[in-house]
């Protein structure tokens, strides 16, 4: 009975004493204590809310509605911190202008989502900006396995698992690289697909960033390369006359991605 209540007494005050030693108000010469503040405080972002200003006198409610919701990007501007490169990253050095590049860098794209711009962009986007790299080449794979393969086939000839004989489920012919049309096709043929899609094929903007897309766009090369019994790598180019094999390059530097050929002006 004793050594019951003893007890008891004996965890409500190390429970009393905890409570007024974690959180303390704060006084004249203290800054106080808190126990777990991002409990208390949310760190939740603000939402972009609309409050009409009632006293608001420059325009219109319709015309304050509008300025509150959410807004495109400037047409031709590119976002701080996706300025589409993450070769920089890649090699372990800072980038160029010290704000920090995300993977899924966006590089501005101007052509439209018809046939007449595909044609504009086959004729005008002809290299990679990316030299060949091993590494590329291994990303580009893994991408386009997950990506493409379902459709496109693990090697590239339009055979993929949705389009299975015994059963495949996709109603159309996916494209098969390996036909003349695509061996021939300048890399933007590939490039203008990945953005757009093209018929019952979606587009990928979304998914790859700038970089990822041309490194899947290096392996369909590569795989095609493989195909005409031809080099595809970063010792060698035998297949295409505009991509450039790493081990080419004389400097380290030179891993930089050229002018990216889609960053033309309208
Ligand atoms: C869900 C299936 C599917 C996936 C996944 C898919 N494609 Fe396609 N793709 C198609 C189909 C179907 C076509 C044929 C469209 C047509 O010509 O009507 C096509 C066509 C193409 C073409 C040829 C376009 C032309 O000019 O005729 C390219 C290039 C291409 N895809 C690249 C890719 C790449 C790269 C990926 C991965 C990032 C990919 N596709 C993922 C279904 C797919």
């Amino acid at each position: 009975m004793m050594k019951s209540l003893l007890s008891t007494f004996l965890s409500a005050s190390v429970i009393i004493s905890l409570t007024l030693v974690s959180c303390q108000q704060p006084g004249k010469n203290k800054t106080g204590s808190e126990y777990f503040p991002d409990m208390g405080h949310s760190i939740a972002y603000e939402a972009n809310t609309y409050s009409y200003y009632y006293y608001n006198t420059w325009g219109t409610e319709d015309e304050y509605h509008q300025m509150a919701q959410p807004r495109k990007p400037v047409k031709g501007t590119i976002a701080r911190g996706y300025t589409g490169s993450n070769m920089d990253v890649l090699k372990g050095m800072a980038s160029h202008n010290g704000i920090s590049v995300t993977p899924n860098a966006k590089v501005p794209y101007y052509y439209a989502d018809t046939e007449e711009d595909r044609t504009r962009a086959m004729a005008e986007i002809i290299k990679n900006p990316y030299p060949i790299t091993t590494t590329g080449l291994e990303q580009g794979k893994n991408l386009y396995n997950i990506f493409c393969a379902t459709c496109h086939g693990e090697k590239g000839d339009g055979a993929g698992y949705l389009v299975r004989d015994d059963g495949g489920k996709y109603p159309v012919q996916p494209a098969n690289f390996m036909l003349e049309e695509f061996l021939n096709s300048s890399n933007s043929g590939f490039y203008h697909s990945i953005m757009y899609g093209k018929n019952l094929m979606a587009g990928y903007a979304d998914k790859l960033s700038y970089e990822e897309r041309w490194q899947v766009i290096h392996y369909i090369r590569s795989l095609q390369a493989a195909s005409q019994k031809k080099e595809y790598s970063e010792k060698a180019n035998t297949f295409t006359t505009v991509d450039i094999p790493a081990s080419t390059l004389k400097s380290k530097e030179s891993l930089e991605p050229t002018t990216a050929p889609t960053e033309k002006s309208e």
